[in-house]
């Protein structure tokens, strides 16, 4: 027991330095996007030719789309959701697997992402927004099921038995992101607020700096560029998730001054 707590003493120690010694930081709230898990091989949103997988994001992700077009849209998300099982999560999704499992103070992992590939590299303390591919949501009971295999043949809901309700569980544009109340609430408690491989286009996750900023937190960017909201945060690193994410989560833990000593 005692070779941890000295961790965590040097720990915040460490972070007590980077923040400028403002406010000690126990509280921590990290938002990911599609970025962190480029370096896995899925695609972005809105790569160099502003398309996602041949799309536009709003061709695919709206409620019309879906009533429009159900077979198109069932049948990307299926495709989507197949193709989680040809990557593995990355060194930036496993730093932050590491930094749940041995942070002392409290950590929220919000993300925006539909993947599983936090909780495959073993996060917890972890929430989608965005809902998940491998979650299907039906239209006529409300409920939400854990879902492996394809939507398009229209299977029945296993909850209410109604056929052909079932759809992706995704948040589309235009719904209400999930757990808004206990983000809110994680944002104002933050003392450190630190942004991950997302372009800063979609609210409310682009405005979740600004809130965590007034309620006083630090805030951290980590992104392959600047993203659109750069100027809200205190630092931007600009780099890939894979290299910058281990070197943030290991100072936070202490190891260059583990090392040192
Ligand atoms: P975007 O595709 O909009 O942005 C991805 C960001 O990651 C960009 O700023 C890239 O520069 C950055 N990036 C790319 N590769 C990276 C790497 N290896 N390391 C670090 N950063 C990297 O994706 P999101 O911001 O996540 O919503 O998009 C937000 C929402 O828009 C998504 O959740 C999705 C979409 O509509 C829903 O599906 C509901």
């Amino acid at each position: 027991m005692a070779p941890i707590l000295q961790r965590h003493d040097m720990a915040m120690s460490a972070i007590a330095a980077y923040d400028g010694g403002m406010r000690d930081i126990e509280t921590i709230l990290v938002l990911t996007g599609a970025g962190i898990s480029a370096e896995s091989g899925l695609a972005t949103f809105r790569g160099p030719d502003g398309l996602w997988e041949g799309h536009r994001v709003e061709e695919i992700c709206t409620p019309q789309a879906l009533a429009r077009n159900p077979a198109l849209v069932q049948n990307f998300y299926d495709m989507r959701r197949a193709a989680l099982a040809r990557v593995v999560p990355n060194a930036a999704h496993h730093a932050l697997a590491r930094l749940d499992a041995e942070w002392p103070g409290e950590l929220l992992i919000v993300t925006q992402n539909v993947d599983d590939l936090h909780e495959r590299a073993g996060a917890r303390r972890m929430l989608h927004m965005h809902g998940e591919l491998k979650s299907a949501l039906c239209r006529e009971c409300g409920g939400r099921v854990r879902w492996e295999g394809t939507l398009a043949d229209g299977p029945a809901c296993p909850l209410c038995g109604g056929k052909g309700g079932l759809r992706p569980d995704i948040v589309f544009f235009g719904e209400m992101p999930y757990q808004m109340e206990r983000i809110e609430e994680a944002l104002a408690g933050a003392d450190l607020f630190v942004s991950i491989g997302t372009s800063g286009a979609v609210y409310p996750a682009a405005g979740f700096v600004q809130t965590a900023r007034y309620h006083g937190a630090q805030t951290l960017e980590l992104n392959l560029d600047p993203s659109a909201g750069s100027h809200f945060f205190h630092e931007s690193r600009v780099g890939p998730a894979g290299l910058l994410v281990p070197e943030w989560v290991g100072d936070m833990l202490g190891d260059r001054v583990t090392d040192a000593g």
